[in-house]
């Protein structure tokens, strides 16, 4: 469905950018992990969108995380100031399925990629879940504040350039939370997903399905089925992540 949404507000959120659009027909059927193909650019330029997940998905609002990025796309998205009317197409995809025994929600990212992971946070806790996330960011910077998320959510952060005392990876926190959580969601690099994947059959034995969903770590550049840029291996065979995506599950995935 292609749409327009004005932006509502712009805020930092440490080095991102956190944007809000509203509408007034609402955004009912979007789900965590799905995505919305924001235009990039004014409406007489070439045709450039971007495959962006919601970090918030409310009746009327949708919330967006702009990292720091180099694309001219998103850079264009992130000069755009309140009042903007944006053009978008969503939402899109396969989301998260968050399964109704799970009362224990283990959220794992790389900083660059969580936003996928931060639309969860309210459905689960509205089903009084406890929720643990653990985030990896590349620069101390690159990490969200605590005063971002909710306060029941307990936060625990690595990152390359740490303060004294701090860790510069998550496994530790990893392994521990493994043996607490009966629900396991993942974003970040192919590489990031590799490493979790075998802590989780090390920890659990194997990789049971439904135990642990992941984000595609694959761009999206058309998210609509027409480039085959998305393909992902499940090891029986290879799918487009932007239709039957980009939630899979982390046993399905080929890393
Ligand atoms: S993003 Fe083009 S086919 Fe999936």
């Amino acid at each position: 469905m292609v749409f327009t949404a004005t932006i509502q507000s712009r805020s930092d959120l440490g080095s991102s950018l956190a944007i809000r659009v509203g509408r007034s027909e609402g955004f009912w059927s979007c789900q965590p992990g799905q995505f919305y193909l924001l235009r990039t650019g004014a409406a007489w330029s070439p045709y450039g969108r971007r495959a962006l997940f919601p970090t918030l998905i409310d009746p009327n609002e949708l919330g967006f995380l702009l990292a720091p990025s180099n694309d001219p796309g998103l850079a264009w998205l992130a000069a755009q100031p309140a009042g903007t009317a944006l053009d978008l197409i969503g939402p899109q995809g396969r989301g998260f399925m968050l399964h109704e025994h799970q009362r224990r929600i283990l959220l794992m990212a790389e900083a660059s990629a969580v936003a996928p992971l931060f639309a969860l946070i309210p459905p689960a806790l509205a089903r009084q879940a406890s929720i643990t996330l653990l985030l990896h960011g590349r620069r101390r910077a690159d990490l969200l504040p605590a005063a971002a998320l909710p306060p029941a959510v307990e936060y625990y952060t690595a990152c390359d350039d740490p303060l004294p005392g701090q860790p510069t990876t998550l496994d530790d926190a990893f392994v521990s939370a493994l043996n607490w959580a009966d629900g396991l969601y993942l974003a970040g690099s192919a590489e990031f997903l590799r490493q979790a994947k075998a802590v989780v059959t090390e920890a659990r034995f194997a990789v049971t399905s439904g135990f642990a969903q992941a984000v595609a770590p694959v761009a999206l550049p058309c998210g609509v089925g027409a480039c085959m840029a998305c393909l992902v291996d499940s090891g029986r065979g290879r799918h487009r992540a932007c239709v039957r995506g980009p939630v899979f599950d982390l046993g399905e995935l080929a890393l």
